[in-house]
């Protein structure tokens, strides 16, 4: 199948690494050209490196309020016309609901939703027919997890918006699309490990409510993702896309 992404252009936040890199080798391996995205301007530009012509590369953190009228006009600039984009970024600090300090959830609400929120709003004038906005959240949007009191917190709320934007944009053509990672092998995923038992490495009791028994790799996910942001995915709107080798107790 010809997902219909040749010289096609998106932009990826959080995608210097993990999830959104993924997504920016999947995106480039059918066609696409990226401008990827994240705080630390040596990692976007070893990660450019390792993309290849087809992507370049500016730093930026979601948290700060600029960064989403810089990330489009430097969108615009690299890739000409913008035909979706991929928002990740860093999951928020671990912790359950009573341990969870305030400067924490003022730090998660941000990154993890302002960010977001305010990138949409700066990208939605620059967005045609056509045009496909792709959320990174969390299987938290539909089932809590343990120790990550504020992505169960933020993420469903998330869901949400993205669902009432979906219905904001459907009338002009553009889609937007929540997609729900699970465990998959990233260094968040060793982050989140750690803080729960010191190790850091998937063991079995991450395993066993995972139906297909394993974590997933990173560019499972970066292939559906490719696969919604494609204009293969033309019908697929106002709705959220679990990447977690069927953990959820939700269809
Ligand atoms: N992997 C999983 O199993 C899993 C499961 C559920 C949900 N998620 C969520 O999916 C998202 C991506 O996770 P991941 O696994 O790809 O994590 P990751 O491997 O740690 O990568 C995070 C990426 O986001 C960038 N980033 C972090 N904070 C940022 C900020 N404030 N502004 C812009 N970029 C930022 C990082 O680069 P810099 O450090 O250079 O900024 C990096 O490129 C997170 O929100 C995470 O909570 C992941």
């Amino acid at each position: 199948m010809d997902l219909g992404l040749g010289g096609r252009g998106y932009l990826l936040t959080g995608a210097s690494r993990g999830l959104g890199f993924a997504t920016a080798r999947a995106l480039i391996d059918d066609g696409a050209r990226v401008l990827i995205s994240s705080r630390s301007a040596a990692s976007v530009d070893a990660a450019v490196s390792a993309l290849g012509t087809a992507a370049s590369g500016v730093p930026a953190d979601l948290a700060d309020a600029g960064a989403a009228e810089a990330l489009v006009t430097a969108a615009r600039e690299r890739l000409g016309r913008i035909d979706g984009a991929l928002i990740s970024v860093g999951g928020p600090a671990p912790g359950t609901v009573l341990d969870t300090a305030e400067e924490d959830w003022r730090a998660g609400i941000e990154s993890v939703l302002l960010g977001p929120l305010r990138l949409v709003k700066a990208l939605v004038p620059h967005l045609d027919e056509g045009a496909v906005i792709g959320l990174v959240l969390s299987t938290s949007v539909r089932q809590p997890l343990d120790g990550l009191a504020i992505s169960n917190g933020l993420r469903p709320g998330l869901a949400m918006t993205a669902k009432g934007l979906a219905d904001e944009l459907g009338p002009r053509g553009i889609r937007v699309v929540g997609l729900l990672p699970g465990s998959i092998d990233t260094e968040r995923l060793g982050q989140v490990l750690a803080s729960r038992s010191g190790g850091g490495l998937p063991d079995a009791g991450v395993v066993a409510p995972i139906p297909l028994g394993r974590v997933g790799r990173p560019e499972e996910f970066g292939r559906v993702a490719a696969f919604v942001l494609s204009p293969a995915a033309s019908y697929v709107t106002g709705t959220m896309i679990a990447v977690d080798g069927g953990r959820l107790r939700t269809p």
